[in-house]
């Protein structure tokens, strides 16, 4: 359990003074996994450094585990730092040291006998399934494999809690896929308390319990990930749905942006609406997922009618939320830019290069 209570974080002083983290209250109960997410320069990093102590507060408290880190002697708040793991974009392992040397790294600090770092080295490279990988240089292994290492690295002296800082920026999307999987699992086998600081929003959706939005200095916005994007009153939540581009409009259509409001969206909505409308309803665009069980997604309809106040209501009835969307559609695939082609830039496996028009790839 991560307990921040009117944390604030100066930097320099008098006229200099910039303060990054404001009376910032924040809690992640145990073996929660809180995404934090934020413009760039918002204090997630700082916020991390804090919750470690490698960055003193200038005021406030935390509180890690029922111990408050904030006022410990030097020894004591070295003690209480193994207890806290964390990971890093680029995961920082030593160049010469093979993967399981960089894991051993801590347990040697710690002057564990070399018999006991070398079994809890191998068992650390099953956990994060790369057994085979214990004697790879980081230049030998992929940015996925090399971030496993720094998990492993972050666990090696059994940590409660794991602060994980952009460690999946860079990686491509299955990688990421695959090393929040690894994070999941991790929770959930070892009981951890998980920050994960990030500002991609697939992955958010992928790995939270619950997110905050940073900015200023200040947790501005929080909650479950399922409360959040059930609700379109949510600014974060509305930052969380993905927004795809979707077809053109049809003739004799409204185009309508809806998304899903509540937890209990029959499957057969369009359906539904559209008896209830007697009016024909054209499936746009959709990006529909489970997150915790729940259905949560938006979609664009053309909607054969212009009395707004019915279509509102009739979709209301079905647990959505709309509203006329008069925009030009965002264009093809917008998860993938706006380029007209891609080429020299997907390697398939076993080295193989796929290029092709954005059109074919898609
Ligand atoms: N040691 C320092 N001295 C002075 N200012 C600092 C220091 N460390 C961070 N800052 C300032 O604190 C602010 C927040 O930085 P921080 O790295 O926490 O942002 P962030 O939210 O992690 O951003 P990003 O998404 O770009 O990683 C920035 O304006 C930065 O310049
Ligand atoms: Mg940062």
């Amino acid at each position: 359990m991560i307990t921040l209570r009117q944390l604030t974080k100066t930097y320099g002083r008098g006229g200099t003074a910039v303060t990054v983290l404001d009376r910032l209250d924040f809690e992640v109960p145990t073996g929660r996994i809180a995404a934090v997410v934020g413009p760039s320069g918002a204090g997630k990093s700082t916020l991390a450094q804090c919750i470690n102590l490698l960055e003193r507060p200038t005021s406030g408290s935390v509180v890690v585990n029922g111990e408050e880190l904030s006022g410990l002697p030097e020894k004591r708040l070295r003690e209480a730092r193994r207890r806290i793991g964390t990971v890093f974009q680029s995961s920082s392992l030593l160049s010469r040291r093979t993967a399981a040397e960089n894991i051993a790294l801590p347990l040697e600090y710690l002057g564990v006998t070399p018999n006991e770092a070398r079994a809890r080295v191998a068992e650390l490279l099953d956990r994060v399934g790369l057994a085979d990988k214990a004697g790879h240089y980081p230049f030998q292994l992929s940015g996925g494999q090399a971030q496993r290492v720094g998990i492993a690295r972050a666990l090696a002296l059994r940590p409660s809690i794991l602060l994980a800082d952009e460690a999946t920026s860079g990686l491509d999307p299955d990688t990421t896929r695959s090393v929040v999987g690894l994070i999941r699992q991790l929770r959930d086998d070892l009981d951890l308390t998980v920050v994960f600081i990030t500002h991609e929003m697939d992955t958010v959706r992928q790995v939270a319990d619950t997110v905050a939005r940073l900015d200023h200095g200040r947790i501005v916005e929080q909650g479950t990930l399922v409360e959040l994007l059930t609700s379109h009153e949510s600014q974060l939540g509305r930052s969380l749905q993905p927004r795809r581009g979707h077809a053109g409009p049809e003739a004799g259509t409204r185009t309508w942006f809806v998304t899903y409001d509540s937890t209990v969206v029959p499957g057969d909505w369009i359906q539904r609406v559209t008896a209830d409308l007697g009016t024909a309803v054209h499936l746009l665009g959709a990006s529909v997922e489970t997150v915790h069980g729940v259905n949560t997604g938006s979609a664009t309809l053309g909607i054969g009618t212009d009395d707004d106040a019915r279509v509102a209501a009739a979709l209301a009835r079905c647990g959505l939320s709309g509203t006329p969307d008069d925009g030009p559609p965002l264009g093809p695939r917008a998860s993938l830019g706006s380029a007209d082609a891609v080429s020299g830039g997907f390697l398939a496996g076993a080295g193989r290069v796929r290029t092709g028009t954005l059109e074919d790839v898609a």
